[in-house]
């Protein structure tokens, strides 16, 4: 049986549209969700939405609908972006779902009946836009260090999880699982920052707003959004029943989450998962933010557009391809149109989609379309061969790093290569002689190679064009294993292919 990969996007809050900063974690778990398949693992790969909270219950009110109709309307869009771009989710999970809101209850009543979850009084500081309690010594300048905005004190009757009876286990767990949490710093920041500092028991009931899911056995409270929304990695599995796919997936490999919300997934997450008796997730990456002119992206702000209009100009590719390799995975980045257009023009278009028209136009031109594999190679013919039949270990040690941005550098480097190699071998003289035809012909099927090999390692990155491709050279094998079985014989058609990206014209 295939090996088992569990991957996860944070559930987004459809508070508003989504932007490019949500496409950017899903993109890339997108990236990492299809390159595991292609390496034969059996792949479950779950994205969805947030939907409870005091938030979503305002923004509702302000637009004078239900929550519920405020929310699926967002959910429609975000579902029509993910389709635009091409995100392979095997499971979309939203929290008004009706199974997912009755397990969140059993798993509530559960804590509660053991003993985990207790009853009291809530006296705390309160951030609504992130649905967040702080203490007094977390506050930055008094406000919320997450968003920077005004905290609100509350006191109410509350249910409270016994977080501080996990300290000491999740200590331990990060001593003994390095690579837990990653980047390392931000492992440090939440041992340094929150952990060792003391943990109080965390407060997961409100009784302040309705748009939640109740508390069962006391129906005045719902459930803290948080509890709501971790747990979506488990409910969507069947949790708290131990079915065959929650058997089979948990735990999960890799949640991919912002920097800002590590905190939620290393240590309310795993405490809660202790007090289940249930595995930890393999790991959490916390990755850095795409920002805008050195600030938020923010729809108070009115600083972004819908993602959509941007693969409407430039192609659903020019945007996979830029969050994927654009920003360092793991640091924040600045995104700007421009920026995605110099890449779009630098790397697809003058890079790939030049070297992809050129050589097959030269297949055709100089052998009818039809290429063979060639036994005489010369010594310029190894260092292009060699990297072309190398790049898969190259790219499987980056992306199992995560190093997603190092991945595609890897790949265009042989990209360049197979340029420069055209350079250094100039086919259009060879051409001239026909005593050169076999020499030719090498070269031409050497290139071919190196434009199968990348554009099977660029499925996972960018899916439309590596078919676009292989629909070019005519080859039908596109599987990881196809990669060191050269093609005995290239039958590229005679028609000259369509340009893979039109150069963008930069104001
Ligand atoms: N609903 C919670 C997550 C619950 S997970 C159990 C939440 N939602 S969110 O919509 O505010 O943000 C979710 C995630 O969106 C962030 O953690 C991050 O992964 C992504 N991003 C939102 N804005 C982003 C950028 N500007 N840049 C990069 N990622 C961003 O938090």
């Amino acid at each position: 049986m295939n090996k088992k990969y569990y991957i996860t996007t944070p559930i987004y809050y459809p508070s508003a549209e989504f932007h490019i900063g949500h496409c950017y974690t899903t993109i890339i778990a997108d990236a990492i969700a299809r390159y595991k398949r292609l390496s034969g693992y059996d792949v479950y790969f779950q994205t969805g939405t947030d939907e409870h909270g005091l938030k979503i219950e305002n923004k509702a009110k302000e637009s004078g609908v239900t929550p519920k109709e405020y929310v699926d309307k967002i959910i429609l869009n975000a579902k029509d972006l993910w389709k635009s771009l091409n995100i392979s989710y095997d499971y979309f999970i939203r929290t008004t779902d009706e199974d997912h809101t009755k397990r969140v209850q059993e798993i509530f009543k559960k804590l509660y009946d053991q003993g985990d979850i207790y009853k009291g009084e809530y006296k705390g500081l309160y951030c609504v836009p992130c649905e967040s309690f702080w203490t007094e010594t977390q506050l930055v300048d008094g406000k919320c260090p997450d968003c920077g905005r005004d905290v609100n004190l509350v006191t109410e009757e509350a249910y409270f999880f016994k977080l501080s009876k996990y300290q000491q286990k999740l200590e331990d767990y990060f001593e003994s699982h390095p690579h837990f949490i990653e980047p390392e710093s931000r492992k440090n920041e939440m041992l340094n920052n929150f952990i060792k500092p003391g943990l109080e028991d965390l407060c997961v009931s409100r009784t302040s707003f309705k748009w939640g899911i109740p508390v069962t056995f006391d129906e005045k409270h719902v459930i803290y959004v948080w509890i709501d929304a971790l747990t979506n990695y488990i409910t969507s599995l069947g949790y708290p029943e131990e079915t065959e796919k929650f058997k089979k997936y948990w735990p999960c490999d890799l949640h991919l989450v912002g920097k800002e919300i590590v905190r939620f997934h290393t240590i309310i997450w795993p405490a809660i998962l202790m007090a289940l008796g249930l595995e930890l997730p393999k790991q959490v990456f916390g990755h850095g933010w795409l920002i805008i002119d050195g600030g938020k992206i923010s729809k108070s702000l009115g600083n972004y557009k819908d993602p959509r209009e941007y693969i409407h100009s430039y192609g659903v590719d020019a945007v996979r391809y830029y969050a994927l390799r654009e920003v360092p995975f793991g640091s924040d980045g600045n995104f700007s149109e421009s920026a995605l257009i110099t890449r779009t023009n630098a790397d697809l278009c003058n890079i790939l989609g030049n070297l992809v028209s050129r050589t097959i136009q030269m297949g055709i031109k100089y052998f009818e379309g039809v290429v063979h594999k060639s036994e005489k190679t010369e010594d310029i013919d190894a260092y292009l061969t060699e990297s072309i039949y190398n790049l898969k270990t190259t790219v499987d040690g980056k992306v199992e790093s995560l190093k997603i941005n190092e991945a595609l550098e890897c790949i265009f480097d042989v990209l360049r290569k197979c340029n420069k190699y055209i350079d250094d071998t100039t086919p259009w003289v060879l051409a001239k002689d026909e005593e050169n035809k076999e020499r030719l012909e090498t070269v031409i099927y050497n290139l071919l190679e190196g434009i199968r090999v990348c554009a099977i390692m660029l499925q996972a990155f960018i899916p439309e064009t590596s078919e676009k491709i292989f629909k070019g050279l005519n080859v039908l094998d596109t599987s990881f294993d196809s990669i060191n079985k050269m093609v005995e014989v290239y039958n590229l058609g005679s028609e000259k292919p369509a340009n893979l990206f039109e150069r963008i014209k930069e104001d």
